[in-house]
């Protein structure tokens, strides 16, 4: 899948996002060296601070069909996703918490995955590696010391 289409299937899965109560879509898009792609959509709940980011779900589904370790780029776009497609012209990058567990599957592979950061509308595209999104994070390698 090339970079577009990767963004499209992100952009697309935020339109199954449940999001009433901040009426912001997220999806996301995940790559397995192979070329496999799963997609997640965040999903929000009444007691508000048990919301899933959609990188969390698409990170599960991840290592369902293939394997954190696999992971090589991800998708995100976020905006509004009432219409019938996603809409919105700021860039979308993964929160702290989606930074971290993007970490544990770098980590995992010793590959510094690829972030595609995409507007709602898709018209603007940042390219980040997940090294940079969190320097000096703690993963799995940080346990190295443990009893
Ligand atoms: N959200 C994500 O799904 N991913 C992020 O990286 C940033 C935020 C969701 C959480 C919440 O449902 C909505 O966007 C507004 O914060």
């Amino acid at each position: 899948m090339n970079e577009k289409q990767l963004i499209a299937a992100a952009r697309a899965a935020a339109l199954k996002a449940y999001a009433p109560y901040s009426r912001f879509s997220v999806g996301c898009a995940i790559e397995s060296v192979d070329g496999e792609v799963v997609t997640g959509a965040n999903m929000e709940n009444a007691c508000y601070r048990l919301g899933v980011c959609a990188e969390i779900s698409a990170l599960t589904a991840a290592q369902a069909k293939f394997g954190l370790d696999k992971i090589v780029r991800i998708a995100v776009a976020g905006g509004d996703g009432l219409g019938a497609e996603l809409a919105g012209d700021t860039v979308c990058t993964p929160c702290g918490g989606c930074r971290q567990s993007i970490l544990e599957a770098a980590q995992l592979s010793g590959r510094d995955i690829e972030i595609l950061c995409a507007s709602g509308d898709g018209a603007t595209v940042e390219r980040h590696r997940i090294g940079a999104l969190i320097p000096h994070g703690f993963g799995p390698t940080n346990l190295a010391d443990a009893g």
